[in-house]
């Protein structure tokens, strides 16, 4: 069901029965996630009613720069749980992706083996805050890296591709376990990959270059 009739509609996920993850816990999700994209169209919709005019006055600017800042919040909010849920495999997945793809050769390239990659992936998951981890690709030579992202919005590199997302606020796994139990909830992510859904986003320079600056 569509949360909005306004510019964006929120997707529907064919996505239940993950290893550790409940479909409870997914359904909240799920609507979590409508709110994002309810509030985008709605401070899209404010913030168009300023500029109508063509211009933003001097005693429109705080509340316009208030709209335009949680813009960014809910807009990067929306965006990155779809990256999310894409990335999990309904039923679950099959753990670690196989030597042969071209993440693991990407993962080998920029951090000299796909287990350091996962270690630097899930030590950003572990880290003490809200937010996101999220392995990118630098489309000018295919070099992978990974993020730390405060809320939603902070720390998101201009221009990189999300290759993988995990989201690590405590909504993405409170019902499931323990605030302290994040390392269980990231274990439980890694099970239910999608892989061919991380190796579709990279793109054609991945694995080229070996740059590590
Ligand atoms: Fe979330």
């Amino acid at each position: 069901m569509s949360s909005s009739t306004g510019i964006y509609t929120a997707r529907q996920f064919n996505l239940s029965s993950l290893n550790g993850i409940s479909d409870e816990t997914l359904e909240m999700h799920f609507k979590l996630y409508e709110g994002y994209v309810k509030e985008t169209n709605n401070l899209t919709t404010r913030i168009n009613e300023f500029i109508a005019d063509g211009k933003v006055d001097q005693e429109e600017l705080p509340a316009y720069s208030e709209l335009t800042r949680r813009l960014g919040f809910e807009y990067n909010g929306m965006v990155l749980h779809e990256y999310y849920f894409d990335n999990l495999k309904s039923g679950g997945g099959s753990g670690d992706p196989a030597q042969s793809t071209e993440f693991v050769k990407s993962a080998e390239s920029a951090f000299g083996s796909y287990d350091i990659w996962k270690a630097d992936f899930v030590g950003i998951g572990k880290m003490r805050g809200v937010g996101w981890a999220i392995c990118y690709q630098n489309p000018s030579n295919g070099r992978l890296s990974n993020h730390w992202i405060t809320l939603h919005e902070t720390g998101n590199v201009a221009g990189f591709t999300p290759i993988l997302v995990m989201d690590v606020w405590e909504h993405a796994y409170l019902l499931d376990y323990k605030p302290a139990e994040r390392p269980k909830y990231i274990e439980a992510f890694f099970s239910n990959i999608n892989w061919d859904t991380v190796e579709g986003r990279l793109g054609k320079t991945s694995g080229v270059k070996s740059a590590r600056a």
